[in-house]
Parts: structure tokens; C-alpha cells; sequence
């Protein structure tokens, strides 16, 4: 934490997300404070908490509009130093153009890979640029200084940092994508990829989860944009202005401030005994996500579903809670997902009929408080993501286990798995893999378990969340020096 204070002094800070960290709803009881599940917002709040400054998000909640002063602004102040919270306001037009079409179901699938076609109309390109620019707008109008620190998050906002750069020149702009970025190829299917492209190169910084996603951008920029790039130093120079391009591997704060508030693991593993009536001696797995496509939940589900065949010994001591948060569910491929992860699960329940369900699907989200315990509660986690730009849930899964106790067992094809090798990891394309590793977690004696862990958590521990941003402040803090003392700035 100490790494951020000092780093740029006296500097502005903003960050431009599509998502705000709270959301407010209208209940019966009244407004209730709902935190999204979302990577994003779990990786930038502690740090928006650690810094102060503005952070400009979409305002979603039925109840949002209260919540607000004239201005559209917020305090956050739960803890010091408290930051502003302003919130824009988007039509249902506009949300169905900007956010569902052109982000989730054009870039969305685009950058993850996994054989959904992503679909470009251009009035949801329009609606991306329009709404591109009110953010942009709201950033200028945030601003009290020139040279701001303007921290624009993910791929709901290629275009703002060219946007901010017109209107001010002299902002520190950095732009992290926080999901992966596909090869030149891949990318060039997207028709406004130029535009995309040269959006993206008015950043100062272009961060990326891993290296692998930074040489496939650069690969699309030289394919896709005129512009000079130096390789050896990874910067991108387009009509004058220059464009770091760097790996910045996310995390989570450490140690999460929800642990705070939670009993022991042991004690938290007879809650959820209790919540789902397991019978003594049960093993069992949880896996955590939004309801996603990406997240390989069929795949997991068939994976348990095929080491119960090859070995029935585990239909009564096996369980597995799957908890889903219902996400996007607008979009077809969506809503589909969810259908047919239910009718999965209740095939595979009726296949295995014993004194208890072997799969609970839990279509609802979780407060972090109820996360964190069902994973103190868990002998295994697993994240089978078919792509994923870092993985957070991994993370916390590791950061809740003081115990060293646990198993989790890891994708390939996401950034954590580079950083969490001691992580069971396994091909979420191939069942049988993945069902031998949840075998292997099972039985994976408590000394082994406890070596695993400990490394795993010493990895999380050094490479926080606060390491994260602040690198990248580090980077934007030379970058200042260095225009000021060339005389570029
Ligand atoms: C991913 C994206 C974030 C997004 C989050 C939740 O982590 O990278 O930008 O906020 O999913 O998705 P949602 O569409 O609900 O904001």
C-alpha cells in the first residue's frame, strides 16, 4: 500500500470503468448496497480506497439516482481517504448498443476465443463511440488540473483514451484491458479494429495481464495501423504521441479486508455444512463465477460427472456447489447457458441418486462475505475458464486458506495459472483430465496440500494488488519526468 503514496505526489487521480464498485437498489426494506461481482471492480476499489480521486462509472442500480447528489456524484467513504464516486446516466438504447452489443457481444467473445461468434452491427458501434466520448467528456469535467492520472479500465472504453488526449494533452493516461487480447488474426475480424487500435494509442501505457497479450497487440498494430514500434522496448509511436505497451499482472488486496469479518476456516466449514446439509465425511468442491460462457461451467460439471462414472465410490462423498452469478443475461448466449447448465446439473443429480445432491447450481450472487466462506469451507476450488485474461477467483480462493489447506485446481488458459503453478492445472477442453484432477485433489494428502498453499499464497502476498497499480504508477511517474525534461509535455 505504501508503494502508491509518494509515487505521484500531488497528482489527480480518475478512473473510467463501465462498472461502479456499489450498487443501489431499490428493496422493499429499502435501498440496499450491492457490491458487483466483477474483477475489475474487486482489483481497482482497494486501490481507490489506498489513492482518493474520482472514479466515473456507469450508474446501474434501480436505485442508484437517489443515491447521488445534483452532480451525479457520491462520497465513498467507508474508509480513508474517501473517494468520489460519479455516475452516468445511459439509455436502454444506449446500454443495448454500447454494452450489449458492441462490447459483450462483439469484443466480448472476440478477445476470449471460445467459438462464439462475435456479431459487429454498426449502431452498436455507434452507440460504443457515443457513449465512448460522454465518458470521455465526464473525465474532462472531472478534472481540476491539465495533467490528470486518468486510469481507463477495460474493453468497454477503446476509444476514450484518443478522446481524453484531444481535450487534454497533457494527461497521464493509463488503459488496462482487463481480459485477454487475440492474436492479429483473430482481431482483424473486428471491422473497426484500426479505429480500435488507434482509440487505444492515445495512452500513455497499454497494460495487459501477460506479456503473451502485449506481443499479440503489438502484432496488431503493426498489421492493422501505420505507425513506428520499437520491439525492444515495446513502445508504439502514432502522429507524434508515444504508447507503452506493458504486462501488468492484476491481483487482489492482501490480506483481503472481508477475511476480517469472518470466522476461522473450521468454523466456517460447519456453516456450510450446515447451509447444505452435507452428510459427515463429504468432499467437496465449489466453483465461483458470474454466469459466463468463458468459465467452462458445463465442463466442470461434466468432468464430476464423469469421475462419479468411472468410479461410483464418490457418489455420497462428493459434492459440488457451483455458485453462479446471473450476468448479461439479455443476451441469447447468456440466458441459453444458463438453461442448459441447469438441465446439466439436474441430469447429472438424477443419474447419481443418493442420500444427497451431488451438484448444487446456485443461480445468484454472493456477497464477498459469503464467497470467502463457502471457499474456507471447500477442499477443492476449481476454475476451468476456456480463456481468461487473469482470474481473480483463484487468487482469493488461495487468500482465504490461513489454513494452507485446500486444493485448487487451475485452467491453462488463464494469466494466474503463469503465476499459481503449484495450482493442480488442467485443460478445461479435456473431461477426463480434469476429472482425474479432481480425483487427485481429493485424495491429495494434507502435507502435500499444506506445500502447495503456502507457496501459492506467498506468490499472491508479494505480487498484490497494490504492486499492481503501482507499478503502473511507477511507469506513468517516468513517463512524466521523462516529457517534462525533453520538453515534450
Ligand atoms: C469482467 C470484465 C469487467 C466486468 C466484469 C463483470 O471481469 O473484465 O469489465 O465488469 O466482468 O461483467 P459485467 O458485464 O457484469 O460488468
Amino acid at each position: 500500500q505504501e508503494v502508491l503514496h509518494g509515487v505521484l505526489p500531488g497528482a489527480e487521480v480518475l478512473v473510467v470503468s463501465n462498472r461502479e464498485p456499489y450498487i443501489h437498489n431499490a428493496m422493499e426494506a429499502g435501498r440496499v448496497v450491492q457490491r458487483p461481482a466483477s474483477g475489475l471492480v474487486s482489483a481497482l476499489e482497494p486501490i481507490m480506497r489506498a489513492c482518493g480521486g474520482t472514479w466515473i462509472a456507469h450508474g446501474s442500480g434501480s436505485a442508484d439516482r437517489e443515491a447521488v447528489d445534483e452532480n451525479d456524484r457520491i462520497r465513498v467513504s467507508e474508509v480513508a481517504p474517501a473517494y468520489t464516486l460519479r455516475r452516468i446516466w445511459i439509455s436502454e438504447e444506449e446500454q443495448d448498443g454500447y454494452y450489449y452489443g458492441f462490447a459483450n457481444e462483439g469484443l466480448w467473445p472476440l478477445c476470449h476465443i471460445v467459438f462464439v461468434r462475435p456479431t459487429f452491427r454498426l449502431t452498436d458501434w455507434q452507440m460504443y463511440r457515443q457513449i465512448n466520448q460522454r465518458f470521455a467528456d465526464a473525465v474532462v469535467a472531472e478534472a481540476h488540473t491539465e495533467d490528470p492520472v486518468v486510469l481507463v479500465q477495460d474493453y468497454h472504453f477503446a476509444l476514450a483514451p484518443r478522446m481524453i488526449r484531444e481535450r487534454l494533452p497533457k494527461a497521464t493516461i493509463i488503459t488496462f484491458w482487463h481480459i485477454p487480447w487475440p492474436n492479429a488474426e483473430t482481431f482483424g475480424i473486428c471491422p473497426w479494429r484500426a479505429e480500435i487500435i488507434e482509440g487505444m494509442l492515445g495512452s500513455t501505457i497499454v497494460g495487459f495481464h501477460t506479456q503473451f497479450h502485449c506481443n499479440n497487440f503489438i502484432e496488431g498494430v503493426d498489421r492493422f495501423v501505420e505507425s513506428r514500434i520499437d520491439r525492444e522496448v515495446q513502445t508504439v509511436s502514432l502522429g507524434g504521441h508515444e504508447t507503452r505497451v506493458r504486462a501488468y499482472p492484476i491481483s487482489i488486496e492482501w490480506p483481503p479486508s472481508e477475511l476480517e469479518k469472518l470466522p476461522p476456516p473450521a468454523h466456517c466449514r460447519s456453516d456450510v455444512v450446515a447451509q447444505f446439509g452435507l452428510a459427515e465425511g463429504t468432499r467437496l468442491i465449489v466453483g465461483v463465477e458470474r454466469f459466463d460462457y468463458t468459465k467452462g461451467i458445463l465442463d466442470r460439471m461434466r468432468a464430476v460427472d464423469a469421475l462419479l462414472s468411472r468410479n461410483l465410490a464418490w457418489r455420497d462423498r462428493l459434492v459440488f456447489v457451483q455458485v453462479a452469478a446471473p450476468t448479461r443475461s439479455k443476451l441469447s448466449s447468456y440466458s441459453k447457458l444458463q438453461a442448459e447448465a441447469e438441465e446439466l446439473a439436474a441430469e447429472i443429480n438424477g443419474s447419481y441418486p443418493g442420500r444427497q445432491p451431488v451438484i448444487h447450481l446456485i443461480a445468484r450472487h454472493y456477497e464477498p462475505a459469503e464467497v470467502f466462506r463457502l471457499f474456507r469451507a471447500a477442499n477443492a476450488c476449481v476454475v476451468s475458464s476456456l480463456h481468461d485474461g487473469m482470474n481473480l477467483v483463484a487468487k482469493e480462493f488461495v487468500s482465504s486458506r490461513e489454513d494452507n489447506a485446500g486444493v485448487l485446481i487451475l485452467s491453462s488458459f488463464t494469466g494466474a495459472s503463469r503465476e499459481l503453478s503449484e495450482a493442480l492445472i488442467v485443460n478445461p477442453y479435456d473431461t477426463e483430465e480434469m476429472a482425474s484432477a479432481i480425483e487427485l485433489a481429493l485424495t491429495m494428502p494434507i502435507q502435500e496440500q499444506a506445500e502447495r498453499m503456502k507457496l501459492m499464497r506467498q506468490q499472491v502476498k508479494e505480487h498484490n494488488v497494490y504492486r499492481w497499480a503501482g507499478a503502473m504508477l511507477v511507469d506513468a511517474a517516468r513517463s512524466r519526468t521523462r516529457e517534462r525534461v525533453l520538453g515534450l509535455a
